[in-house]
């Protein structure tokens, strides 16, 4: 490896993002890249892993911003990502994020990438009764934190590129949307998009992309790019999946009102979320685009491609 490569840290390391992300930088050696993999626990398996690809991994907690100095001294890039997921908290979420914005501004990082979502109260103002105002200052508390947040990055001039990501197609196995099985005994996709296209990705592409974007200079600092594999209807995505389960899958557009009643912790975020990607659907698809993610990414799976790979993980999901 080159000494004199270029050195991008990235937050996230052992997750689905930041995980793509360092997997790209050690699958290219001679693409100019090392990776320095975060993580609050170097000794844990998913930590180990990277390790043993031979990622550089160092700890540091987005809670405590001396060790994201640290993790970021020397670094040329930097990945940034935060998990809403984790606490439920938009006002710890943009906490974090302005700890990565004074470590890359400390560093002076040439590069970062912020994974950032819409901050959806521009859009649908809290005064508008079409969803619940949620936490008291919210609609979409994960997307309107990271949304917010990027004033932590613009208001200190840290070149940054603003990372629009999509719904990971992954979550159909991991965060329990695979399509289930009704009393008819017919499998039924469920989600509350109505007839509208669902811009999805494969978790794996995020990360392509960042590399992507690290590789492709300067030129889209200061912007926002939006990255998808495709934009789904309820319908085809039913239909692929059929195709994929060798039989038929039913789609079922769930009002959003019962996807926020349904109980589980951050239904009705991800119900007003929904709602959100639906009622503002041209904006919320035109800014995720495909023909450009497939630049950055040339591997850049669609939904197919992607069920190809995961019909077995699906069918025990
Ligand atoms: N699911 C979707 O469809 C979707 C779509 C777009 C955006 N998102 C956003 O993606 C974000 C999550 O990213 P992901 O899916 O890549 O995460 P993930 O796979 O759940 O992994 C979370 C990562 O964050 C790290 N982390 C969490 N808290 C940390 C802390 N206090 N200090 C340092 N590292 C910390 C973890 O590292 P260690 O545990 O090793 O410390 C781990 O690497 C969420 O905020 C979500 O809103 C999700």
């Amino acid at each position: 490896m080159a000494t004199d490569s270029r050195l991008i840290t990235v937050v996230g390391a052992t997750g689905a993002q930041g995980g793509g992300l360092v997997r790209a930088i050690l699958d290219d050696p001679d693409g100019g890249f090392r990776v320095r993999a975060i993580t609050r626990d170097p000794s844990s398996d998913k930590a180990r892993a990277l390790a043993a690809l031979g990622a550089d991994v160092v700890q540091a907690d987005l809670d405590d911003a001396r060790s994201l100095k640290k993790a970021f001294d020397g670094a040329w890039g930097a990945y940034c990502v935060t998990n809403f997921w984790e606490h439920f908290s938009p006002e710890k979420e943009i906490t974090q994020a302005q700890h990565l914005a004074e470590a890359a501004f400390h560093a002076d990082v040439e590069h970062v990438i912020w994974s950032t979502l819409e901050d959806t109260r521009l859009a649908v103002p809290l005064d508008d009764d079409r969803m619940p105002t949620l936490m008291g200052k919210y609609k979409v508390p994960h997307f309107d934190a990271k949304g917010e947040a990027n004033s932590e990055f613009t208001e200190r001039d840290v070149p940054t590129t603003f990372l629009l990501t999509s719904f990971y197609w992954d979550n159909l196995i991991h965060f329990g949307m695979a399509p289930q099985r009704g009393e008819d005994g017919r499998l039924a996709l469920v989600l509350p998009m109505a007839d509208k296209a669902l811009p999805g990705i494969a978790v794996a592409d995020i990360g392509k992309c960042a590399y992507g974007v690290f590789k492709s200079g300067p030129e889209t600092i200061g912007k926002t790019m939006g990255i998808a594999g495709e934009h789904l209807t309820g319908d085809e995505m039913a239909d692929a999946l059929g195709d994929a389960l060798g039989e038929p899958v039913a789609y079922v557009a769930m009002d959003p009102a019962n996807y926020r009643a349904l109980g589980f912790p951050g239904a009705e975020d991800l119900g007003n979320m929904f709602q959100y990607k639906v009622e503002c659907n041209d904006a919320f698809r035109g800014a995720r685009d495909v023909a450009a993610a497939r630049r950055l990414n040339p591997e850049l799976l669609s939904f197919r491609d992607w069920l190809a790979g995961h019909a077995g993980e699906l069918k025990g999901a």
